[in-house]
């Protein structure tokens, strides 16, 4: 019988063989919402240079919105644990010719940056990936006395009301990685440096075409969806069409809300 650590190991080399399979597409897959980066920047704004990190930056794309808008008095370290969201990220950037940034491939727990020297620590739609209690340690460590933390995530019950969680069966059961406000604010209090300072949710209101929908689906853009067997995942994909063609009657505008919600951290120490 396979142990938890076995068990746990291979859910970890499953998304890391995912990560690296999607990254080439990942950008176009996924929906980039503005909201979150103009909230984080005013927050900002004040201060005259910017060091921060975007852990578990993927391919870049909330990371590039970030030094767009702060221009060059910041400077950004990219972390991600997978090479090639990593090489797809330096590519991206340098097309958009953006210097002011590093790339680190490492893990979230183990951040090869400077101890107190950012004045924001940043991550988006990845810290359910992380182990948290080690995440939030290096997050105190890297930064500053004042500096923010920034974690924006969808919840458990927010992931419950996306299209996906509506009408794909089976969705909100495979996905378990995920928190709820709570855990993630008993996770917070149990570091003595990091307070949080407030919450903010979000809403976003999607429309697409049916057939953009599934091909996102077909195309995993949701790593949840590799919780299912092969035989599985054709079953409940065929189904959620169907559940689909029951509730919408305009399949060039199927449309829900998306939800999300953003963790502001103040490190005291
Ligand atoms: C869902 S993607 C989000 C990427 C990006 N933040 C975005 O919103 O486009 C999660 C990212 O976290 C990275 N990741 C997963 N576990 C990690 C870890 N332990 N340390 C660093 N990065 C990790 C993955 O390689 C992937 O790029």
């Amino acid at each position: 019988m396979e142990s938890r650590t076995g068990k746990k190991k291979s859910v970890l080399n499953k998304m890391h063989d995912h990560f690296s399979h999607i990254a080439p597409q990942y950008r176009q897959l996924r929906t980039t919402d503005l909201g979150p980066i103009l909230f984080i920047t005013n927050k900002l704004r004040d201060l005259a240079i910017i060091n921060a990190v975007d852990i578990g930056c993927g391919t870049g794309r909330y990371s590039l919105k970030f030094v767009q808008h702060l221009g060059e008095k910041c400077h950004l370290f990219c972390l991600d644990n997978n090479m090639e969201m990593v090489r797809q990220l330096k590519e991206h950037f340098v097309k958009n010719n953006i210097r002011n940034f590093t790339t680190i491939q490492s893990d979230s727990h183990k951040m090869p940056i400077q101890t107190d020297s950012l004045d924001c620590v940043m991550s988006f739609n990845a810290i359910h990936h992380f182990s948290l209690k080690n995440f939030l340690r290096e997050s105190s460590r890297v930064l500053k006395n004042n500096g923010k933390l920034f974690v924006y995530t969808r919840l458990r019950d927010q992931n419950a009301k996306t299209i996906w969680g509506m009408h794909f069966p089976s969705f909100n059961h495979k996905e378990n990685r995920l928190y709820e406000l709570d855990e993630l604010k008993s996770a917070f209090e149990k570091d003595k440096n990091l307070n949080i300072n407030s919450v903010k949710f979000f809403e976003h209101h999607r429309v697409y075409p049916l057939e953009k929908i599934v091909e996102q689906v077909k195309n995993h853009h949701y790593s949840t969806f590799k919780f299912y067997k092969k035989y599985e995942f054709k079953e409940a994909l065929h189904k959620f069409v169907q559940n689909v063609l029951n509730h919408y009657d305009d399949l060039d505008k199927i449309s829900w809300k998306d939800q999300n919600t953003l963790l502001v951290i103040e490190n005291k120490q």
